[in-house]
Formats: structure tokens, C-alpha cells, sequence
């Protein structure tokens, strides 16, 4: 068994899919659920705590089943199973993909239960205040240090689960930007300050500055041997972590079989340990593994992340849908779509497929989005009356995390009334066509019924494996991020022309004149 290589633009499938385009693309369907239920019914699943609702799509059953014939034909199931069974399907980097075998409690690697069980006793010994820092005092205030996937998922998580939290401060530092570092600092004191500098390689330079950034910062009122009680690290590189400064027996394991974009389950979620306590964070990992479970072995066509995936390339690849939007009716997850975005955006926005060729059809989408209701209030007029039309995924959540009722019924009533209208639109008024909404406007609903640890596990898991269903569907290598690699290069040189002084060091013209400005702009300053 190998992982496929198909490309999909090849298959049957894909060749009828093009056909049923053409009768579905000039339909409007916005008003098959006003006579039909028995669509509401079939285009929807209950699964756990989630009730997801597909039905307002532009697509009927036969489209399903050719999308699901295109599954087969690419032989996802397969792809699955090599992902789960471990093997090295991130070919161009030679590694395994198991970020699921941090959340496996059936069959846990020895080494991911060691580090559950440190992560265990640390969190718990600090949040109790038995931990102390050097000067005698308990721990007050944690920093996680660490960009892109190293800061991301946990951020995102503390953020979220923001009503599970405990009296400790959690602080995340990602950007480069040194008046931020700055800013989060000026708040804090060393002697009550937990420092996790997490990077997979540890030589990530925005993660590296901004370290030894807070290691001076430190250092002004602490001793080197205090680092030892203040400092830990979430690496696959010890011998640079211990090279930075901290002692060996503080870093934290990092794999090569696990993504960063995809790592938060493991050690780099430490942050979210203490910021909920252990217990939490595993009913975090059970979420996770409980949606591991249902898209193993769900049939496709009761498969969430499955009919995602394909409603997904449906509107990519044959409506030329260029960008998806995530609305999450939940102010706690106002980061979700940013940590989303580098898991779609940063695995999937590929060109060349897994035969070596550049494709010739579209991958990677664009995805955006905000919390609602406040994004109703923003850009929602786009999506209502503007020339493109953007699929939508709606995420709401029925229980109310603090009893009020009240206010969560208004916000719920308008992500309801949302999904509707797009659908449905409004009747023409020809005496005013400005007041005109043409409908057939496709989003899914994810209704959950309360926001916990397990169910965000859940959700997040589901996306996960969402991006792992195109990736397959597209013939493109999900888990290597080329990519990001040339600018990292060119912000070498950027970085010595300023050092330097030297505008000429770079060869773009455009480039040397604003590094030119730059520089000139700082001298005034000074
Ligand atoms: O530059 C992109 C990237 O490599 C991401 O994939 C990764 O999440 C991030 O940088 C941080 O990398 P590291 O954890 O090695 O510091």
C-alpha cells in the first residue's frame, strides 16, 4: 500500500463532476428547504455534541456522491489509514504525520505519556504554588515564546477557554516587534515569571530574539543560576535549548512526525496545562482523539471532515470559489481563524503535486473570517450583495457559558438569520434594486452545544483533518512548508544592509530605495 498519487483532475469522477456543474451551476437553489425537509434531514449529522447542518449548499445528493466517488477514486481511504498507521507520507521531508498519536489514549506512544505526566506534575505544581521561583516566591505570570505553530494553537486555546481559567497570567510573545516585547514585559516580574520558549528547530529568529530579549530582561534582577527555575523549552533541538541557557532537564519534547502547525496537543500546548490546569488540557486531547476516531472510520458520507473537505473543492475547484469564510458565534474563539489560517493556508498553498508536476488546477483556498455577530456589522455586506460569493462556515455553540441567556439567545437568533438569508435572499423589489439579495449563498453550520475542552478538541481536530482531506483530493504534500523559506533568506540580507548601512548590498532597486528611506528616517530621529 502506497499513498496515492492521483491526480484528480484525471479521474471519472472529476470528468462528471464537471458535467453535474453545468445543470448545478445555473440553479438557483436558494428555495429547495423552504418545500423540501426531507434535504434539511439527509444534508445533516448529529455526531457527539455537534449537529452539523450541509443542507444549505449548492449541491444535491448526486453531487455528493460524486464527490465521494472522487474520494474513492483518489484513494482516500488509504491515505487515511497511512497517515494514522504512520508512515512517511511527508515525503519531501521524510517524515511521519502523527500529531494524532499525541491524542491516541488507546494506544499511546510511551514517550507521549512520559511527557503528558511531566507536563502533569509541572502544571499542577506550579498552579499550586508549590513550584517556586528563585526568590522563594510562587509562580505569578507565564511567557510562551515561540511564532507560527509554536504560538498559535495554545494561544488560541488559552484564548477560547478563556472561562476554564485559573489566577495565572498567561502572556504570548511571537512577534519580533520589540515594542510589544516590550509592552508584555513592562508588567511583569522576573522573580514570579515562568519563561517556555517553544520552537521545533530553535533557530527560529523572531522566537530566538525575543528570548534573549526576556533572558536580559531577566537577568537585570536574577543570577544565572536562576535561569535553571525560570526558563524551559519545548524543542526537538536540546543541544541549542541548552545552548540558550536552559538546563537539559527543562526542555520538553518535540517530534519530527509532528507538524508545528499541528503540535499544540503535545509539550507546546504547556501553556494551555497552566493556564486550565492538566486535566483540561486532557479533555482537550480526548476531544481531539474522539474526532480521530469518527473520521477513521465513518463511512464518507457520514464523515464531517470528509463532506468539508469535498463541499470545498466542490466551490474551489469547479465554482472557482477563491476564498472560504470561518464566523464563530463565540467572542473566546477570536483567534480561531488566525490559527486556521496557517493550518490551511500554510499546508495547502502548494503548486506542485505528488508526482513532481506543477498543477494545472487550483489548490490551497484563502480563508478569512471574524467572530459573529460583529462581523455582521463589518464585512457581511460582501457576502450578501457582493459580485463574489464566499462559502461560509457558521460555528455557534446552544449553551451559554455563563447563563446568560438573554444575550446568548440575540447572538444565536443572528447566526440562525444569517445562514437563512444567505441562502434565501429577498424576493426583487423592481421598483428598488439596491434592496435586492439574490440568495443561494452556501454556508455550513456547526452547531455544538456548549464551548468545553473536549468539544474545541473536537472542532479543532475536525479542521485538522479537513486540511488532510484536500490535501489528498488536491495530489499536493500537506506537511512541508517550502515555502516560508525564501524570505527567511532575504531578510538575511535586509537585516545586514542595515547593520551595514548599506542600502547597495541588496540588488532590487525597489528594495534599495526603501531601505534607503529607512535608514535616513532613523538618523533623523536620533
Ligand atoms: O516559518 C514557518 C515555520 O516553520 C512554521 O511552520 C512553524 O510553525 C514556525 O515557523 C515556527 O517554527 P519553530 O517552531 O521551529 O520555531
Amino acid at each position: 500500500m502506497s499513498f496515492p498519487t492521483v491526480n484528480p483532475t484525471e479521474t471519472a469522477s472529476w470528468k462528471a463532476l464537471e458535467n453535474h456543474f453545468q445543470t448545478i451551476a445555473s440553479h438557483g437553489m436558494e428555495k429547495v428547504l423552504t418545500d423540501n425537509d426531507i434535504r434539511a434531514k439527509a444534508m445533516s449529522l448529529s455526531w457527539q455534541d455537534f449537529f452539523f447542518d450541509y443542507s444549505k449548499n449548492r449541491m444535491t445528493e448526486e453531487t455528493l456522491s460524486l464527490l465521494i466517488a472522487l474520494a474513492k477514486e483518489v484513494d482516500l481511504k488509504t491515505a487515511i489509514d497511512l497517515q494514522f498507521a504512520g508512515e512517511k507520507i511527508n515525503a519531501t521531508e521524510n517524515r511521519a504525520v502523527l500529531h494524532t498519536a499525541l491524542r491516541n489514549f488507546d494506544a499511546m506512544k510511551p514517550e507521549v505519556s512520559q511527557t503528558l505526566e511531566r507536563i502533569k506534575q509541572f502544571s499542577e505544581a506550579v498552579i499550586s504554588g508549590t513550584y517556586k521561583g528563585f526568590s522563594g516566591k510562587p509562580i505569578t505570570d507565564i511567557i510562551n515564546v515561540g511564532i507560527g505553530g509554536s504560538h498559535l494553537g495554545p494561544e488560541m486555546v488559552v484564548e477560547a477557554l478563556h472561562h476554564y481559567r485559573n489566577h495565572l497570567g498567561i502572556h504570548f510573545i511571537a512577534n519580533v516587534d520589540g515594542d510589544h516585547v516590550q509592552d508584555t514585559l513592562s508588567n511583569l516580574n522576573p522573580e514570579t515569571t515562568l519563561i517556555i520558549v517553544v520552537s521545533k528547530s530553535f533557530t527560529t529568529q523572531e522566537t530566538l530574539t525575543n528570548a534573549t530579549v526576556v533572558k536580559d530582561w531577566f537577568l537585570q534582577k536574577a543570577s544565572q543560576e536562576a535561569i535553571a527555575k525560570h526558563f524551559v523549552a519545548v524543542s526537538t533541538n536540546t543541544e541549542e535549548a541548552v545552548r540558550f541557557g536552559v538546563s537539559d532537564h527543562n526542555v520538553f519534547p518535540m517530534y519530527d512526525w509532528v507538524g508545528g502547525r499541528f503540535s499544540l496537543w503535545g509539550a507546546v500546548g504547556l501553556s494551555i496545562s497552566f493556564a486550565l490546569g492538566y486535566h483540561r488540557f486532557e479533555e482537550l486531547l480526548k476531544g481531539g482523539f474522539e474526532m480521530d476516531k469518527h473520521f477513521k472510520t465513518a463511512s464518507f458520507n457520514q464523515n464531517i471532515p470528509v463532506i468539508l473537505g469535498l463541499l470545498s473543492i466542490w466551490y474551489n475547484n469547479f465554482f472557482k470559489v477563491e476564498t472560504e469564510a470561518i464566523i464563530t458565534y463565540s467572542e473566546y474563539l477570536h483567534k480561531f481563524v488566525p490559527y486556521l489560517q496557517q493550518a490551511f493556508m500554510e499546508s495547502n498553498g502548494k503548486s506542485v503535486d505528488r508526482n513532481g508536476t506543477t498543477v494545472d488546477y487550483q489548490t490551497g483556498t484563502i480563508v478569512w473570517g471574524d467572530v459573529g455577530s460583529n462581523a455582521q456589522h463589518a464585512f457581511f455586506q460582501l457576502l450578501h450583495q457582493g459580485t463574489k460569493w464566499v462559502p461560509t462556515d457558521f460555528i455557534g455553540f446552544s449553551q451559554p457559558l455563563q447563563g446568560n441567556t438573554a444575550n446568548h439567545n440575540i447572538l444565536m437568533a443572528n447566526f440562525f438569520a444569517q445562514t437563512e438569508s444567505l441562502w434565501e435572499g429577498k424576493e426583487t423589489d423592481s421598483q428598488n434594486p439596491y434592496t435586492r439579495f439574490e440568495g443561494n449563498r452556501p454556508s455550513n453550520t456547526l452547531l455544538i452545544k456548549k464551548l468545553t475542552p473536549k468539544n474545541l478538541g473536537s472542532l479543532i481536530a475536525l479542521y485538522e483533518h479537513k486540511v488532510f482531506v484536500q490535501g489528498v483530493i488536491w495530489n499536493i504534500y500537506s506537511y512541508d512548508q517550502w515555502g516560508v523559506e525564501l524570505g527567511k533568506k532575504v531578510a538575511q540580507g535586509t537585516l545586514q544592509a542595515i547593520a551595514q548601512q548599506d542600502p547597495n548590498h541588496m540588488t532590487n532597486a525597489s528594495t534599495q530605495q526603501l531601505l534607503k528611506q529607512y535608514l535616513q528616517d532613523q538618523t533623523e530621529k536620533k
